[in-house]
């Protein structure tokens, strides 16, 4: 049986250079390389992007969602599946079977639960409950490779969690993914990618952040986000070194110049260590940036709405009869069948 990949963006608001470079640019990149061998199931998570507010028209957004894979160059063939969570109950279904299995205590553990509720006595339930709905989407599908950023791994954890306890209690049914070290290897890099804030780049760049200055959009006009990279904070060292640690801010534009030009963190320091102050190291990273949103929504823009809509029936037809499938044996298992 041929393994699958499989990602999801949620569809609030326009992306950040973090999505991109976090999870788009490496689905599009191993999608290119392996769709001839996997299936490559790339959806949008409709249900997930309730959970909190929506920027815009949420319809609008999933177009653009989908554009955005294929101005990044995703290549279409047919082993490359498109669909909308919400047109496959199946996603909601298997999430209603495994909050049965998954415990509250695991979930209040949820980081990114923690980060949204944090500050209020009380959140929707969906905020609590999203990484089981995720859970489902990936375990459907039997997907081993989960594309995703670093602040999503904790997520991956849980789905290999609620896969294996389900195994265990009722008898082999869901593929387990690969664990978050598998994941990176499969990606080809040496760790997660978590795109720093260049404000205050101790923390994520989020879409959520009111600060303009602290992200870059993909909407973003390109000389306006090669100013942000300029303007990125750094630190006194003057040199230029990688350390997430101890040097946040510069580590994350070496990061960012590496994965746009899809080369190493270590050549992007061959090339330029002890060469340079920040002032020319930022130039380059600023016109990469640049260039890339330049050329993105150019291509973005010669994308028509009518050739994104034509991509759901099939993918809708090929995700609903492979999600019942999984289900129907999840439903026997439990004794609902
Ligand atoms: P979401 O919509 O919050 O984020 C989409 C993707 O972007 C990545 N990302 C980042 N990567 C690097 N640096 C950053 N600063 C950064 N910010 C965001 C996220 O890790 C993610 O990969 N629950 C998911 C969506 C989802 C999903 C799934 C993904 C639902 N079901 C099944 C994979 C498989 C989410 O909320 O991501």
């Amino acid at each position: 049986m041929k393994k699958t990949i499989l990602t999801g963006l949620r569809i609030n608001s326009d992306f950040t250079l973090g999505n991109y470079l976090g999870a788009l640019l490496p689905m599009v990149r191993l999608a290119n390389k392996h769709s001839n061998e996997f299936n490559v199931n790339i959806f949008v998570p409709d249900l997930h992007s309730i959970i909190s507010k929506i920027d815009g028209d949420l319809q609008k957004n999933l177009i653009y969602s989908i554009k955005c894979y294929l101005a990044s160059g995703l290549i279409l063939n047919e082993n490359v599946h498109f669909y909308r969570q919400s047109y496959v109950p199946a996603h909601s279904e298997l999430t209603w079977v495994l909050n049965c299995i998954a415990t509250t205590g695991e979930m209040g553990r949820m980081i990114q639960f923690k980060e949204k509720s944090s500050g209020r006595e009380s959140t929707n339930v969906g905020i609590f409950d999203y990484p089981v709905l995720m859970a489902s989407d990936i375990l459907l599908y039997s997907a081993s490779y989960v594309p995703v950023g670093e602040d999503q791994f904790q997520h991956i954890e849980l789905t290999r969690n609620l896969a294996e306890r389900f195994n265990n209690r009722f008898g082999e049914t869901f593929v387990v993914p690969e664990n978050t070290k598998g994941q990176v290897e499969f990606m080809g890099a040496d760790a997660g990618v978590r795109i720093r804030d260049l404000v205050n780049p101790e923390k994520k760049m989020s879409k959520s952040t009111e600060s303009e200055k602290s992200k870059i959009l993909l909407s973003d006009a390109p000389n306006v986000a090669a100013k942000k990279i300029m303007s990125a904070t750094t630190d006194s060292f003057e040199d230029i070194e990688f350390d997430f640690e101890t040097r946040p801010g510069i580590s994350n534009l070496i990061q960012i110049l590496a994965l746009i030009n899809n080369i190493s963190v270590g050549e992007v320091l061959e090339t330029w260590r002890g060469k340079t102050k920040y002032g020319d190291f930022k130039k380059a990273v600023a016109e990469s940036v640049e260039k890339l949103l330049s050329s993105f929504q150019e291509k973005i823009s010669e994308i028509s709405d009518d050739e994104v809509l034509d991509l759901f029936p099939a993918g809708e037809k090929y995700a609903n009869d492979v999600a019942n499938a999984k289900l129907q044996e999840v439903f026997e298992k439990v004794g609902l069948r």
